[in-house]
């Protein structure tokens, strides 16, 4: 029989991941199923309980589940723990086991596919919901030298410094100006919404990377501003999409695929 796996979301209908995990499946030779189930936005564990009864083996979970997820797991991985939040799901015997990719495919997509090395590095997390504290574990464990998070209502960076403390500081946008960092990563949905954090300008050293953890046309805006602000690079969220998926196919099918033709094949559609 086909293992089945899925990306649990609300709304689901853009995800990329049944593409991407269709691609690693072909390269490493698995056979798996893998579909968009979209949950009610107060369904969520019945959505994922009703997989499970029909054989799934795991899934993917998107916005706005992440926090729900890692509430329903019997058991998670450190770096979820340290998240606080879910978005890989495996089903086993041992019941349901939660982990978290975000952060290990950001890092992957800035080290190995931009080759921007993190180590001592001044990085300016501009958001502080969901998506930021997701990647919060992995950007401190890379050993880069400063990290700030700031972010529109100041006191939910204020609440990630303490569960982070020491080794993150809260900021307001304004209290940004003259500062310089070698990268700026947008954790914000202002582009949903098509809107720009209101950031200072002049925050970006020589060299500095922008990134935006979303992709599409729209996030280009937060990139193309960073731009006109002095970024010599910038990086959209693509990278990232496909390396935390690698690593949630890794957890299910012990094997890491080559991400490097899945981002080309969806860089060329
Ligand atoms: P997610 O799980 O995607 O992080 P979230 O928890 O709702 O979703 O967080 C959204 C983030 O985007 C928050 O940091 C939010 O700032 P506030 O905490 O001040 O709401 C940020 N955000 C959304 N729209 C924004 C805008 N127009 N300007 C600046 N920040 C914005």
């Amino acid at each position: 029989m086909t293992d089945r796996y899925a990306v649990i979301g609300h709304p689901v209908a853009h995800s990329q991941s049944p593409r991407i995990h269709a691609e690693f499946a072909c390269q490493t030779g698995q056979s798996i199923e893998y579909e968009r189930l979209l949950a009610p936005l107060d369904g969520f564990a019945a959505t994922v309980a009703r997989f499970r009864a029909e054989g799934g083996r795991g899934a993917n979970v998107t916005l706005p589940f992440k926090q729900e997820a890692f509430a329903l797991a019997d058991r998670v991985s450190e770096r979820a723990r340290r998240a606080e939040a879910v978005n890989t799901l495996r089903f086993d015997a041992e019941g349901v086991y939660g982990d978290n990719t975000d952060g290990a495919g950001l890092v992957a997509d800035l080290e190995c596919n931009l080759d921007f090395v993190l180590g001592g590095k001044r990085v300016l997390l501009v958001g502080a919901g969901g998506a930021a504290r997701g990647v919060i574990p992995a950007l401190l464990d890379a050993g880069i030298g400063e990290l700030v998070v700031a972010n529109r209502t100041v006191s939910r960076a204020e609440d990630l410094a303490r569960a982070f403390a020491p080794r993150l500081e809260a900021c307001a946008f304004r209290a940004l100006a003259g500062r310089k960092f070698d990268l700026v990563i947008n954790a914000t949905s202002a582009t949903l919404s098509g809107e720009l954090p209101d950031l200072p300008a002049g925050l970006y050293a020589p060299e500095a990377l922008a990134y935006d953890m979303m992709y599409g046309k729209a996030e280009m805006a937060f990139l193309a501003a960073a731009r006109r602000d002095g970024a010599s690079r910038v990086a959209d969220g693509l990278g990232m999409l496909v390396e935390q998926a690698a690593e949630s196919f890794l957890l299910w099918r012990g094997v890491r695929p080559d991400t490097t033709p899945v981002m080309r094949m969806l860089r060329g559609s």
